[in-house]
């Protein structure tokens, strides 16, 4: 079980200035009781789509038929990006690690993974000479709610003709397409072609999918266990249901996160995991707290202008980056660290240089031990700074407590979306560069976004130094 602790978010550790006070979570309480209601209220009418997915039969098993269709792929391309990717990214590195793709075919648990989330021409042309040359075992999973991302569809189109050229008429053979099952340009083509589909459900939104099979599908050809996985999420579902906030992690968390944004101008929310493994998980919740928290207007129309700014960093390393701004620089942040009591693996630190003393003390030791030493260390120093910091401690890192750890932020981000009152379901700011993509690259029904942008682009060499 995954469980957040907070001490050292209070008054009492930071100070009243800084940290979360009796006063402030009594100001906060009706607010709070009527966010948590309002959250439950469309979860229970159904609004809320991730919300069911803990329990949803139908996706897990779809995927599991999917799967056991490809015993042979031994590289899985997916095409994607923003939510359909960064938690497929997420769920690979914390529960597979960063050495995984180096492992032989035999040794591994599944396909090599490469999730190709940008058009860096680099990354996509070093990535596909690799796997295209044992195109026959390669498989490509195309993600795309939308089914007309630009970037997406660019790499489709590439792979795809490329497969075709390897592959003949098995070319289709080897694409899954993940999208709407109804309607879109991604789906018109899979139907055409006759890819095997996967839905992204009408009513859960990119980046609340994970636990659609927009992740579940790469994770579960990686021999993750789905299941488990989804069971986590229900489990912290349950926690996230309960009336009192101060007995529900999501409803606290939320809570302190707003009360340090709004009362305490703590307008930067740092994600620090002490793990590896976990790293990628703070790229997942950034795009949760951006996308879902950073609104110009309110539910009714009037300027808003808010949002958390989130911000990753990983412990130990940017102990030796990082922290000399947060300790000493402005007094703006909140920082959530992940902890873990039982690594993946343990590494022992051999018993040498007895008689150096800055050596010596290391000797015989763990690197978990020391690992959590300087956590702790951090920790402390953040306080003396009266800087808050709160800590989200997992047992282990396994499929159920990252399930719990998704589902504990993606309901924190319903109720901030609550307090904040604005619309955490929607992106609009993201949809303007979409549709100025599609005019930039000559997208005939974008003329007249093409023609005005064109001012904007024109080059002034007067401010080119
Ligand atoms: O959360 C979101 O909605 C976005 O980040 C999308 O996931 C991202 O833009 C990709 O969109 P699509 O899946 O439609 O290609």
């Amino acid at each position: 079980m995954i469980q957040l602790y907070w001490k050292n978010a209070t008054a009492e550790v930071v100070g009243d200035d800084h940290g979360v006070t009796q006063d402030d979570l009594a100001g906060l309480h009706d607010r709070l009781v009527a966010a948590h209601k309002a959250v439950m209220d469309q979860a229970d009418s159904g609004k809320l789509g991730y919300t069911k997915l803990p329990t949803h039969a139908e996706y897990p098993a779809q995927v599991k038929a999917l799967v056991a269709k490809h015993p042979d792929v031994r590289d899985l391309v997916v095409l994607g990006i923003g939510g359909s990717a960064l938690g497929n990214i997420a769920l690979q590195s914390a529960l597979n690690g960063a050495t995984y793709n180096l492992l032989s075919d035999k040794a591994r648990k599944g396909p090599r993974l490469f999730v190709l989330d940008n058009v860096d021409p680099a990354l996509v042309g070093d990535t596909l000479q690799l796997v295209m040359r044992r195109a026959k075992t390669c498989l490509v999973n195309v993600i795309s709610k939308s089914g007309e991302t630009a970037e997406t569809a660019s790499q489709f189109m590439i792979v795809r003709e490329m497969l075709r050229k390897k592959l003949g008429d098995d070319f289709a053979k080897h694409i899954v397409a993940t999208t709407d099952m109804e309607k879109g340009t991604l789906h018109d083509i899979a139907k055409a072609d006759g890819y095997d589909m996967l839905p992204v459900p009408s009513d859960v939104g990119g980046r609340f999918s994970v636990l659609t099979p927009v992740g579940l599908f790469s994770a579960a050809m990686c021999g993750i266990d789905i299941d488990q996985l989804l069971a986590g999420a229900g489990s912290m579902r349950e926690r996230t249901q309960v009336h009192h906030w101060h007995e529900n992690p999501a409803a606290l968390l939320a809570a302190i996160l707003y009360i340090a944004y709004k009362n305490k101008a703590k307008p930067m929310h740092v994600m620090m995991p002490y793990s590896n493994r976990l790293y990628s998980l703070a790229d997942w919740y950034r795009q949760l707290w951006a996308e879902s928290l950073g609104k110009a207007q309110d539910r009714s129309g009037q300027a808003a202008l808010v949002g958390p700014t989130p911000i990753k960093a990983l412990g130990t390393t940017d102990q030796h980056s990082q922290v000399q701004l947060y300790r000493e620089g402005p007094n703006d942040k909140l920082t959530v660290f992940l902890d873990v009591a039982k690594h993946p693996r343990e590494v022992r630190i051999p018993d040498v240089f007895a008689d150096i003393p800055g050596m010596a003390y290391l000797a015989k030791s763990r690197l978990s031990k020391l690992i959590s030493a300087e956590k702790i260390a951090t920790e402390y120093a953040m306080s003396v700074s009266k800087r808050p910091t709160v800590t989200i401690q997992f047992d282990e890192i396994t499929p159920h407590s990252v399930g719990e750890f998704i589902y504990l932020f993606e309901f924190a981000t319903s109720i901030m979306g609550e307090l904040l009152n604005i619309d955490a379901y929607n992106q609009p700011a993201v949809e303007l560069g979409k549709k100025a993509t599609f005019a930039l690259m000559g997208r005939d029904d974008y003329s007249d976004m093409k023609r005005q942008i064109k001012p904007f682009t024109k080059f002034d060499k007067n401010y080119l130094v």
